[in-house]
């Protein structure tokens, strides 16, 4: 079997001017880090034969994007013929080098238009987005293998409704609900309509979800209520859209913060995934804090969060570098047998000092993995190049290129070489070796 060596991006940190979605109406109410606006991004609008040619000089055999929503129908009902060729240029740029299109379908914006009449928390949502995931199938469906519906439906939810780090930004457990259930119905029409699709045309698809995995600790280890809460956001956070895809159980309840969500039919008592999409970055402390009325509203959960702890070592945004938080998630994930493709994992590391060992120790758990029998058939780095890294605006730099924000121009940086020789070295197909991972010297190091 293939490995997939790969890196992600998605369509708004990158591909700029996307001035008919969400999140380009919430930055000019100054909501991004320093007010800045996402703009130009990285002008990969433009540069998207450039971009896939850097991806192609890292030996990477697949790339993932996200398809911008917005851009494909601008107003309800209205779709950009010129938005579409432009997916299908990105799609042939990627065949043209031997790089396989992994296409996200939502990943974090909406159109302005669907988030006005109430986003995902609107009832007529999945038929919405089914409407835009049919056009998209029929233009580009034989041309994709890989599918994700959504990317974080966990991390949406939680941004929009409870924690205000997304639009709208509000603090409604009742609209955090209706969205559990609406995206849960939305993947689920997505997975069959795809499937109907591929299956008409004669053609093998696989469709799952992007999901975000944290390695949730409790802050005091003394503490009750923080193994107690530990346990209890685990099982929401990190398990609760894994079970419902799998058609387990549709439990998405957190006493005392989220009913549970009225249940979706369409996804009972059958799987609809083909693959888990294994999103991983850091560690998470929790912190029982009990609500206090003068605390506004930040403060309206019942307990606080950190990604590490001071003397630790960190990425610049201030997560843990934490791999074995990752071989957990990895572990947790196998158990259910399906094949995982690790869709995100990456550092912001403006210096590139830490990145390629990051990348080296994470790809070296997946070795780990693998030789324990879990199916893992893919590695996407988080991300191919610096990017706008939505509420923290374009401070933290993730990429394998940097990105000059002035002249647009892409440099590699050391890590990146680094990523291309282990790529190298196992031939572009075979997945991760330890016993290769453990010997290479880290070029990106200083
Ligand atoms: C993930 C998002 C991705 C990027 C990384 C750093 O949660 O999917 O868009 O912002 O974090």
């Amino acid at each position: 079997m293939k490995f997939l060596w790969g890196a992600a991006t998605s369509a708004h940190q990158i591909e700029g001017y996307n001035s008919r979605n969400d999140w380009w109406e919430w930055e000019q109410l100054g909501k991004i880090e320093g007010g800045v606006l996402s703009g130009k991004a990285t002008d990969h609008f433009h540069r998207f034969r450039e971009d896939i040619r850097l991806a192609a000089e890292l030996k990477l055999n697949s790339y993932r994007f996200s398809i911008e929503w917005s851009r494909i129908e601008p107003e309800r009902g209205k779709w950009d013929p010129s938005a579409i060729a432009w997916y299908l240029d990105l799609i042939t740029e990627c065949e043209r080098h031997g790089i396989l299109p992994m296409a996200t379908l939502h990943h974090f914006t909406s159109p302005a238009w669907f988030t006005a009449q109430g986003g995902f928390a609107q009832r007529a949502a999945p038929d919405l987005f089914l409407n835009f995931v049919k056009k998209v199938v029929e233009v580009m469906g034989h041309r994709v293998f890989h599918w994700c519906t959504f990317n974080e439906p966990m991390v949406l939810v939680i941004g929009s409704y409870l924690a205000g780090f997304m639009p709208p930004a509000e603090f409604d457990p009742r609209r955090a609900n209706h969205a559990i259930h609406n995206l849960l119905r939305a993947h689920v029409l997505a997975y069959d309509w795809i499937h109907q699709e591929a299956a008409e045309r004669g053609s093998p698809v696989e469709v799952g979800l992007a999901h975000n995995f944290i390695d949730f600790r409790p802050d005091r280890v003394w503490h009750p209520l923080e193994w107690a809460l530990t346990w209890s956001l685990s099982k929401f956070y990190n398990w609760s859209w894994i079970e419902a895809v799998l058609g387990r159980s549709q439990n998405f309840e957190v006493a005392g913060v989220l009913p549970n969500i009225r249940p979706v039919k369409e996804a009972q008592g059958r799987r609809s995934v083909d693959f888990l999409g294994v999103n991983y970055y850091t560690k998470g402390y929790l912190r029982w804090q009990p609500k206090t009325k003068e605390a506004g509203n930040t403060a309206q959960l019942p307990f606080g969060i950190s990604f590490a702890r001071r003397q630790e070592a960190m990425s610049d945004v201030g997560w843990a570098i934490h791999p074995r938080g990752f071989r957990r998630v990895l572990k947790g994930a196998a158990r259910y047998g399906l094949p995982i493709y690790v869709t995100e994992n990456g550092i912001a590391d403006r210096d590139d000092a830490h990145r390629a060992e990051f990348i080296r120790q994470h790809l070296l758990e997946i070795a780990r993995a693998i030789e324990k029998g879990a199916d893992i058939r893919g590695y996407y780095y988080w991300s191919l190049l610096d990017n706008f890294e939505w509420i923290k605006g374009f401070g933290p730099r993730f990429g394998l290129y940097h990105v000059d924000y002035e002249t647009f121009e892409r440099r590699a940086h050391p890590s990146a070489d680094y990523y291309r020789a282990v790529i190298a070295a196992h031939g572009s197909q075979q997945a991760p070796q330890a016993e290769h991972l453990r010997m290479t010297r880290i070029v990106g190091k200083k």
